[in-house]
């Protein structure tokens, strides 16, 4: 793949798209952690010769123009971190006589435009026609086919950011040459999402725990009653046949309660026990012990999808315990984007792990063995 050691940056104008989908409330961005990793790259363009780098990025997924989802709330941590005065532009298109010498331009909202989800080619060029080069540092959107970073690469020269190629070597080592043995802890809610990681991963790991939502399906292909939690009964086969692997390892008991949102019970019991008016809402603590014992003797782990219904904190106790355990661990640990990286920094254990990925939907695609289509095109 080509990367920023591919290109002589000097006097060029970068075109350089980043993944700043980052939180926002209240015209404050709430985790800059994506914006924090895209400096590695900026910093050496600069130190390259770069003479403007224009940055195009994300946000949400509005439905055209929309002011909740415009990029101002970018300006001031970019500041912040890159230590550069930024020129903010209301649009991405027709900019070219607006862009003065600022060294860093930001630009609008990229899904303001149809066109970028429909990877239009009439769209790329008039971004290309901003820049010299392009750069894609975008990790967390490079398993989308979408005109800012796979469209675009017909119309300029196109290398990989530092971040980018930093995701990639480390999920290429790990799940290549991990050194064993090798653990993975997969959780969230919808097993149908997860299925094809877990094959994959099935094959590679000594281990694989598993939490979250779509431990129900498992129990509910084994006949077990689960009460009101949920079921994906079109993966029972499936469930079924990774159940006779004995390397999947499923909780041995689990945290019910009789609501979602404000219990007025809550109880820890065998996932035989229950009853049908009771939701499955967390794995309990005996699982948790157990995951512990298995994660000691492990040399590199990797997790992706918390193991309860977190967003409620009464829910949320065996996925943080285990993130503080394995977080004073000193281990190698691999944390997979999305939600599981976003309670991380939360918990503000982001510098205990050996990685928190920027990427969600990308880390998955990677953890399923399958490659990134916009960076297919880099090579
Ligand atoms: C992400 O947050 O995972 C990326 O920015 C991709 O966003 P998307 O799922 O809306 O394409």
């Amino acid at each position: 793949m080509k990367t920023l050691d591919s290109y002589d940056f000097k006097g060029k104008k970068v075109l350089l798209r980043t993944d700043y989908n980052v939180p926002i409330k209240n015209g404050e961005v709430l985790d800059s952690f994506r914006i924090k990793e895209s400096m590695k790259t900026i910093k050496e363009l600069f130190r390259k010769g770069a003479k403007q780098i224009i940055i195009i990025t994300h946000l949400g997924r509005p439905n055209g123009r929309d002011p909740q989802l415009k990029l101002d709330p970018l300006v001031k941590p970019l500041i912040k971190l890159s230590g550069r005065s930024i020129e903010k532009h209301d649009d991405c298109l027709e900019v070219e006589h607006l862009i003065g010498s600022s060294s860093i331009v930001l630009l609008e909202n990229l899904r303001f435009y149809d066109e970028e989800e429909k990877d239009d080619e009439i769209f790329a060029s008039k971004l290309a026609k901003l820049a010299d080069v392009f750069v894609n540092d975008a990790f967390g959107v490079s398993h989308r086919k979408h005109a800012s970073v796979h469209a675009i690469t017909k119309f300029l020269p196109s290398v990989a950011g530092r971040l980018v190629e930093k995701e990639l070597n480390i999920f290429n080592e790990v799940l290549t040459l991990p050194k064993k043995p090798f653990v993975a802890i997969i959780g969230g809610s919808k097993l149908e999402t997860k299925l094809s990681v877990i094959q994959n991963l099935i094959n590679k790991v000594d281990n694989l725990l598993l939490g979250g939502a779509m431990i129900f399906t498992f129990f509910a292909a084994k006949n077990f009653s689960v009460g009101k939690s949920l079921v994906d009964k079109k993966s029972f086969a499936m469930a079924t046949m990774l159940m006779n692997n004995e390397k999947l390892v499923l909780p041995k008991d689990v945290v019910i309660a009789d609501s979602m949102e404000s219990p007025s019970q809550i109880v820890n019991v065998l996932p035989s026990q229950i009853p049908s008016y009771m939701y499955g809402l967390d794995i309990g603590q005996k699982s948790v012990d157990e995951f512990k014992d298995i994660l000691l003797s492990a040399n590199t782990i990797i997790w992706n999808g918390p193991l309860g219904y977190y967003e409620n904190p009464l829910f949320a106790k065996a996925t943080v315990g285990l993130l503080k355990f394995l977080g004073d661990s000193n281990k190698k640990v691999i944390i997979g984007g999305g939600d599981t990286a976003a309670l991380v920094t939360q918990l503000g254990l982001k510098d205990k792990f050996y990685h928190v990925s920027t990427g969600g939907g990308a880390s998955l695609k990677l953890l399923e063995g399958k490659g990134l289509v916009a960076l297919e095109a880099l090579k």
